[in-house]
């Protein structure tokens, strides 16, 4: 739907600031003390009524959304159900559970190793958020750069937060992560003379963000897929794992899957498990529209935390600053942090900028809220929403006509459809749940506390400490995706998996009737979203 004449008015207001905008120069940083202020007032995380402790398991106490809570707090799927471990399916090497970007990158490298490994997902290979990232890749591989500046870039972002052995381990391997995909085939942005193009994003000091236009993460899923089919590594579609198992000395062992085709239980045993099966955007923590994939339902986060794997950072979900708020068709819909890394600027009613553009993403979500709620200087948009503009426009005049068309080709077709015209209108946008900063808590080889259990991507944690920046999942998905597959792939030959079992998930259970906890009838993981109520911003 294009934007109607009350928008055109509105419209006028931002084209008519823009000299202005562009004499004055960018909008000035915010101090820390700034940063803290708006986040704590305005930042959905701080919302102390959206959380809850956690009754039961390794992180019982601390506090989590409601929303997964009750996904913890919840009956298992198979309760009930009589299983004969000792009739395995599949027997393998190495079982990664999760069909994106980081699945794969561990099944190629695992493979490498000499493993016998299988990858399950429960929708088709591919199908994850891998493929809907939009923006770009980070990797200090240019002059002036080095690992340690990304270092320093991801633990500020993080707001020092992090686990600096993860982002360690991140940063001096993002460079060698970069090269292995181009190696695949992966075809970035570059200049005639065949060097990179890398432009800025939020909080980084340096430009880093490698890109494929705007569908890096469809470039990376494409290569990483036609590796795995090349290899011929064996994959089962619409496969899901729903509960792991642990053998009797209480290492993982396989897990229990479930044929979303055809309501079928089956029993992989396998020497170690690898998580791969991303966030839990999907369960649309407080109402927040999200950017996320279909698949995004916390499955592994469950299954893990069941077997017990520590959680980190549960508390912290990530909400990209510009999601779309009009048309109504897309809210929610990713508009890449590109678009402010190529000079786009956040406008209110007014035609003011009222934030610098390239804040770190939970800062910038947090302005925009504010700008929205408590300054009341947003637009109200039919379908009930109320964004601020973000100035696509700006870009051709900053850096010449073409520059948006050319960088930003899969956005400016997208609305497009709908009438809008972002390479001479504004965008309107509201921040829409993007991420889950934290996860299942791993080590540099991606090793969670449970032995053998490995988690990696999405699901991981300890990584971004509170706030990840932009191009830094789609990285640590390689890294940490190739260094979970090679130590599983190699400690393979080591290891002998014993008599399988599930009374793990019983104590499980029995904790939870033991402190009273109210399961309400629900059952997790429960593999599909639920589409209930939407927030709308007003
Ligand atoms: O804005 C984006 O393109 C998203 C990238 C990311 O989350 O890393």
């Amino acid at each position: 739907m294009p934007y109607t004449p009350q928008l055109r008015e509105l419209v006028k207001q931002v084209e008519a600031s823009r000299a202005e905008r562009i004499k004055k120069g960018p909008f000035r940083r915010m101090t820390m003390d700034e940063r803290d202020e708006v986040l704590k007032n305005f930042h959905p995380d701080f919302i102390e009524a959206s959380m809850r402790p956690l009754s039961v398991g390794v992180n019982k106490g601390d506090r989590v959304p409601h929303e997964f809570a009750d996904l913890i707090e919840a009956r298992s799927r198979i309760e009930g159900l009589g299983f004969d471990l000792e009739n395995f399916a599949y027997d393998v090497d190495v079982l990664v559970v999760g069909g994106g970007g980081a699945g794969a990158s561990a099944a190629l490298i695992a493979q490498e190793q000499g493993a016998d490994v299988l990858i399950v997902t429960k929708l088709r290979f591919g199908d994850a958020n891998t493929v809907m990232a939009q923006g770009g890749i980070q990797a200090a591989d240019k002059e002036g750069d080095s690992p340690a500046k990304h270092y320093l870039d991801v633990m500020g972002g993080g707001r020092f937060e992090n686990v600096p052995e993860l982002v360690s381990a991140l940063t001096l391997d993002a460079p060698l992560a970069l090269k292995w995909l181009e190696d695949l085939g992966a075809m970035f942005d570059k200049f005639p003379d065949g060097t990179m193009k890398s432009i800025h994003g939020g909080g980084t000091s340096r430009k880093r963000m490698h890109s494929a236009r705007d569908y890096s993460g469809a470039e990376i899923m494409r290569t990483l897929r036609d590796e795995v089919r090349n290899r011929a590594i064996r994959v089962i579609e619409f496969c899901a794992a729903v509960e792991l198992l642990l053998d009797e000395e209480g290492k993982v062992g396989g897990a229990v899957l479930y044929n979303m085709e055809t309501g079928e239980y089956e029993i992989v045993r396998a020497k170690s498990v690898i998580l791969a099966v991303g966030g839990s955007g999907r369960l649309e923590y407080q109402g927040f529209p999200t950017t996320n994939h279909y698949g995004a339902t916390a499955d592994g986060l469950v299954m893990g935390y069941r077997a017990g794997a520590e959680l980190a950072f549960m508390h912290t979900m990530q909400y990209h600053p510009t999601g779309a708020a009009y048309p109504p068709q897309i809210i929610g819909l990713l508009i890449t942090e590109k678009v402010r890394g190529l000079g786009a600027e956040p406008v209110n009613i007014d035609g003011e900028q009222f934030v610098y553009h390239l804040e770190t993403r939970d800062v910038a979500a947090a302005a925009i809220i504010r700008e929205i709620k408590e300054r009341r200087k947003g637009i109200a948009v039919p379908g009930g929403m109320i964004g601020v503009w973000l100035d696509s426009p700006m870009i051709d005049l900053l850096y010449g006509a073409g520059t948006v068309a050319r960088e930003l080709p899969a956005m400016v077709r997208q609305f497009a459809r709908f009438g809008v015209d972002i390479i001479n209108e504004p965008m309107l946008v509201y921040p829409a749940l993007h991420y889950q900063n934290g996860g299942l808590l791993i080590d540099e080889n991606g090793l969670t506390n449970v032995q053998n259990l490995y988690a990696v991507g999405e699901v991981a944690g300890g990584i971004h400490g509170g706030n990840r920046l932009m191009g830094n999942s789609l990285l640590d998905i390689v890294v940490f995706g190739r260094r979970a597959g090679a130590h599983a792939g190699a400690a393979a030959k080591e290891i002998k998996v014993k008599k399988l079992s599930l009374n793990y998930l019983q104590a499980f259970q029995r904790e939870l009737e033991a402190v009273g906890a109210d399961t309400g009838g629900r059952v997790s993981p429960i593999l599909l979203p639920r589409y209930t109520h939407r927030m709308t911003s007003a």
